[in-house]
C-alpha cells in the first residue's frame, strides 16, 4: 500500500463515514414510491428574485464593472417577488406543491448598522415578509425561511473594502447573524416551518476569496477563506441556538416549534486520473472539506480547525457541546460532480479542482454542469450517515429551453428513491427554482426556473416540465420506465450560456 493509499485508509477510517458503501449503489431503480406527507415544493432567494434591495454587498457588486455577465441587476431585470407575491403562490400551487423556500434579507429589514444596533427594522419589509408568510400559511402551504443567502448587509463587508475582515470573517458577525436570526425567530416564528440558518456555507466563500466571482473579489485569499468558513459554522450556531430561543410558536401545531438546518452544499468528486496519487489525494481533501468538515462540526461538535482531517491538532475539539447536535434536519442542495486533478499545492486545499471541465462525455446542462444523478444518490447515502431526517433544499439545472428538465427531475427523484431504499431518511424534495432568477455573476442567462417570467408584466408562465413533474408529485410515484420514455438530453444545453 503506498503511503497516500494508507492515509486515505486512515482518513476513511477516522470520519467512519462511507468511503466505499456511499459510491456504490447496489439497488434496483425500476420504481419509487413516496410516503404521504413527503414534501415537495421548490426554492428562491431574495437577493435573487426581489427588486429594491439596495444595501448588501451584492447590491454593491453588481454595480462593479465586469463583475456580472450582461451587467444585469436584479432590480433592472429581474422577476421582482415583492410584486408578485400571488403569481408565485399561484404557480406552487398549480405546480402540485406544499413547500416554498424562499430567504429574508437581512438588509431590507436593516438597511444600516444603525437600524441594526438600534432594532429599528424597516416596517414595509417586515410586513411584506409577513403578507407573504401569512398567504402561504392561508394557501395550505409550508413555508422554510433561508435566513442567510449569500449577500450581507454592506455595514458588516463592503466590496470596496476587501483589504478588511469581511462579514463572516470579522469576529462579531457570528454574534450579529445570531442576534438578528432571535429577531426573525420571534417576528415570524408562528408562521415558519422549517427554518434554513446558512446557505451554502462554504459556496460564497469559495467564489469570493478563492475564484473572485462574488464578493470580496479575492483570489486564492486561503487564510481569509477558511476563516470565513468557520465564522458561518459559529454563526450557523448562534443562529439555530437563537431560534430555538425566540420561536416557541409551534408553525403547524405538530409538535415542533422549530425545525433549523443549514442547506449544505453536497457534490461528489472523481480524480482525473484514478491512477495518480496527487489527484486521488487531492479529491479525498476536497470532499471532506466540502461535504464533511461543517456537518462534522455542528452535528457531531467535531471541529478540525486547522483543516487537516484529524482531530489531533491543539485547537481541534471532539464532540465539543457548544457545537454538537445544532441541527434538526439536514437540509441538502446538490447539482453535480467535479473533477478534481492536481494543479500544484495550495495551502489548506493542498490542490483545487480544475478550473477547466474535463471531458467526463457526461450531458451538460446550460451552464455546462454535468447531469450526474447518480452522484445525488451517494450524497443522500452520506449525509444519511449523520442520523438526521433529510430534506432536499435544492436540486435543478440551467434549461432554458426546457428539453432536458423533465428527464433531469425524474433521474434524480429515481436516485433519491435509490438513496431512500439505501436507509436516507428524505422528506422532502425542493426544486431550484420556482422561477428564472438573477444567478449571482452569470445573471440571468442561466434559466433555473420551472416558471419563466415576462421581465415586462413579470407574469409567470410555466415550462412544459411542470407538468410531467406535477404528475409525479399527485401520484406519489415514477418509474424507471416513465422516464425513460422522455426525449434523450440535447447536450449542451440548447441555451447554453457557455460556449
Ligand atoms: C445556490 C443558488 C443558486 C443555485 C444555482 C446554489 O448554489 O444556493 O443561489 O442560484 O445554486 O446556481
Amino acid at each position: 500500500m503506498s503511503r497516500i493509499s494508507s492515509q486515505l485508509a486512515s482518513y476513511a477510517a477516522l470520519l467512519s463515514l462511507c468511503a466505499v458503501a456511499c459510491s456504490s449503489p447496489t439497488v434496483p431503480d425500476d420504481s419509487v414510491t413516496f410516503p404521504k406527507g413527503f414534501l415537495w415544493g421548490s426554492a428562491t432567494a431574495a437577493f435573487q428574485v426581489e427588486k429594491g434591495n439596495a444595501n448588501s454587498d451584492w447590491a454593491a457588486w453588481v454595480e462593479t464593472p465586469g463583475k456580472i455577465k450582461n451587467a444585469d441587476k436584479p432590480s433592472l431585470n429581474g422577476p421582482d417577488a415583492f410584486a408578485h407575491i400571488d403569481d408565485d403562490i399561484a404557480a406552487l400551487k398549480s405546480a402540485g406543491q406544499v413547500m416554498y423556500r424562499f430567504s429574508i434579507e437581512w438588509s431590507r429589514i436593516f438597511p444600516t448598522r444603525e437600524d441594526f444596533d438600534a432594532n429599528r427594522p424597516n416596517a414595509e419589509a417586515l410586513a411584506t415578509y409577513k403578507g407573504l408568510l401569512a398567504k402561504l400559511k392561508a394557501a395550505g402551504l409550508k413555508p422554510m425561511v433561508t435566513l442567510q443567502h449569500f449577500t450581507l448587509p454592506v455595514y458588516f463587508a463592503d466590496p470596496t473594502k476587501n483589504a478588511e475582515p469581511y462579514g463572516w470573517e470579522r469576529p462579531e458577525f457570528p454574534a450579529a447573524f445570531g442576534t438578528f436570526c432571535e429577531r426573525m425567530g420571534r417576528e415570524y416564528g408562528g408562521l415558519v416551518d422549517y427554518w434554513t440558518t446558512v446557505n451554502e456555507p462554504i459556496v460564497a466563500p469559495l467564489g469570493g476569496y478563492v475564484s473572485g466571482d462574488f464578493p470580496p473579489g479575492l483570489f486564492l485569499a486561503m487564510d481569509r477563506l477558511f476563516t470565513a468558513i468557520k465564522g458561518q459554522a459559529k454563526g450557523h450556531v448562534a443562529c439555530y441556538d437563537a431560534l430555538h430561543r425566540s420561536d416557541t410558536i409551534d408553525a403547524d401545531a405538530d409538535g415542533e416549534a422549530v425545525l433549523a438546518s443549514v442547506a449544505a452544499h453536497q457534490r461528489t468528486f472523481h480524480p482525473a486520473d484514478p491512477e495518480n496519487e496527487n489527484d486521488v489525494a487531492s479529491t479525498e481533501r476536497v470532499r471532506y472539506l466540502n461535504n464533511l468538515w461543517f456537518l462534522n462540526a455542528i452535528v457531531r461538535g467535531d471541529w478540525d480547525d486547522d483543516g487537516d482531517m484529524s482531530l489531533e491538532g491543539p485547537n481541534d475539539k471532539k464532540a465539543d457541546p457548544a457545537m454538537k447536535g445544532k441541527v434538526d434536519y439536514i437540509g441538502l442542495n446538490y447539482y453535480s460532480d467535479t473533477i478534481i486533478q492536481f494543479q500544484g499545492s495550495v495551502p489548506l486545499f493542498k490542490s483545487l479542482p480544475s478550473r477547466d471541465r474535463l471531458p467526463t462525455g457526461r450531458p451538460r446542462t446550460d451552464l455546462a454542469w454535468d447531469i450526474y444523478p447518480e452522484g445525488f444518490e451517494t450524497v443522500l447515502v452520506e449525509a444519511a450517515q449523520y442520523g438526521y431526517p433529510i430534506i432536499v433544499t435544492e436540486n435543478g439545472l440551467a434549461d432554458a429551453t426546457d428539453q432536458n428538465r423533465a428527464r433531469f427531475i425524474g433521474e434524480h427523484l429515481l436516485a433519491m428513491g435509490r438513496a431512500m431504499k439505501r436507509g436516507a431518511d428524505v422528506r422532502g424534495y425542493l426544486h431550484w427554482s420556482l422561477v428564472d432568477n438573477f444567478e449571482w455573476a452569470e445573471g440571468f442567462c442561466p434559466r433555473f426556473g420551472l416558471y419563466a417570467f415576462d421581465p415586462g408584466t413579470g407574469a409567470r408562465t410555466p415550462r412544459g416540465s411542470v407538468a410531467t413533474f406535477k404528475k409525479w408529485i399527485d401520484a406519489g410515484r415514477l418509474t424507471k420506465a416513465d422516464v425513460d420514455a422522455l426525449p434523450p438530453y440535447v447536450s449542451p444545453g440548447a441555451g447554453a450560456c457557455v460556449k
